[in-house]
């Protein structure tokens, strides 16, 4: 069993640290981690913003521009984390429509085989002016996120087939280079359907494609003027991706799975993501090993999570008095979750099982 799916830490080696004395490096790298994360969590502001511990992750309850606008440049070495996709669908009346069933921006899936499904917001049903409001607010994630960032950061951030193409032009606005596209390869239950009403007659058509994947947008603050990637690695600890454990690169593919039963029964949060895709992420996205990741938008914490199972440092900013209560609630038991070897075992995208005719 490997660290990642074990949620053990065990330190990634370069080529240059295995030709020295295993201890001494260990010793070093210990050093170094722990001096970085003593400098970063000592210079966090919070101005009043409730907050607390987490192993040697921050938790914050607060809006996460906010929070972010009010820290030290350059500070953060990479962002992972799953925005409020429509913007809309996590505000305060929208919750009560989706709690009371009534829909709003939520679909409520009907009961198929017995099974009731959770509702998915409805990102088609955007307006005009939603949509404004949308690019409004990824400019500004964008901003907020570029100014802490250090140069050389990557950012993940979770997407949606639909919107993807404005929120990511959106992101660059700031300055971000767009470092291509993650493709979490995932049964998403979206489209797939014969056209409305008219199920008989076009027995053979589907509206749009069913949903397949997920779309994480990948995107890095640039390295200073005639930087190399060596000596902002050197420097910032960022600028690349941390390769796999097994020494491969690291796959803008991953095969995935929908989060399991018991990851949404320690937390359940209308998006909650798996272990086994937030730990690949986390892990890459720190490419020395060192550093801090942060999540401006924690929900459940999966992200967090993700961060303890691997001692890695992260800081997780929640709005909602409800999600970040869970958060902290939820972040010790879903480190602890042993993940599934099956889903990372496929290393190279298969098609077969995507042919076959499951409906979850
Ligand atoms: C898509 S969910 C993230 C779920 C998370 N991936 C998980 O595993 O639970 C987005 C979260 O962002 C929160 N949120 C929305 N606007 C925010 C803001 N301005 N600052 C901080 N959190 C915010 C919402 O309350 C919601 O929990």
């Amino acid at each position: 069993m490997s660290f990642l799916e074990s949620g053990q830490s065990r330190p990634q080696l370069t080529q240059l640290e295995r030709q020295k004395p295993p201890v001494f490096e260990n010793l070093l790298t210990a050093l170094h981690n722990a001096f970085s994360r003593t400098a970063i969590m000592q210079s966090l502001l919070f101005n009043g913003t409730p907050h607390q511990s987490a192993g040697s992750s921050v938790l914050v309850n607060g809006d996460c521009f906010d929070w972010m606008d009010h820290q030290a440049e350059n500070l953060i070495h990479a962002v992972v984390t799953d925005p409020p996709y429509g913007v809309k669908e996590f505000d305060a009346d929208q919750l009560v429509k989706r709690a009371s069933g009534n829909g709003g921006v939520w679909r409520i899936p009907p009961t198929f085989d017995g099974h009731k499904r959770a509702p998915l917001p409805r990102f088609t049903a955007l307006n005009d002016a939603e949509r404004i409001r949308l690019t409004e607010f990824f400019v500004r994630l964008g901003h907020s996120m570029f100014r802490v960032l250090r140069p050389g950061g990557h950012v993940f951030l979770a997407g949606n087939s639909y919107l993807s193409q404005s929120v990511f032009a959106a992101i660059c606005e700031s300055g971000f280079e767009f470092r291509g596209e993650i493709i979490r390869l995932v049964r998403t239950l979206r489209g797939g359907d014969r056209p409305k009403n008219a199920e008989e007659e076009f027995p053979d058509i589907v509206s749009m494609p069913r949903g397949c994947y997920e779309p994480w947008g990948l995107f890095r603050k640039p390295l200073p003027k005639g930087m190399t990637v060596s000596e902002c690695l050197r420097k910032y600890q960022t600028g690349g991706l941390r390769r796999l454990p097994s020494g491969g690169p690291f796959n803008d593919v991953i095969p995935s799975e929908r989060t399991s039963r018991a990851e949404r029964d320690i937390a359940p949060h209308p998006s909650i993501k798996p272990q086994s895709l937030m730990r690949q992420l986390v892990y890459a996205a720190l490419p020395t090993g060192a550093g801090t990741v942060m999540d401006p938008f924690m929900g459940s914490g999966s992200t967090i999570a993700a961060c303890k199972a691997l001692s890695i440092q992260g800081i997780g900013i929640e709005a909602s008095k409800e999600y970040y209560d869970m958060a902290v609630k939820a972040i010790p038991k879903l480190a602890k979750i042993v993940v599934s070897t099956s889903v990372r075992e496929h290393s190279k995208p298969s098609l077969l099982p995507f042919f076959d005719d499951q409906t979850q």
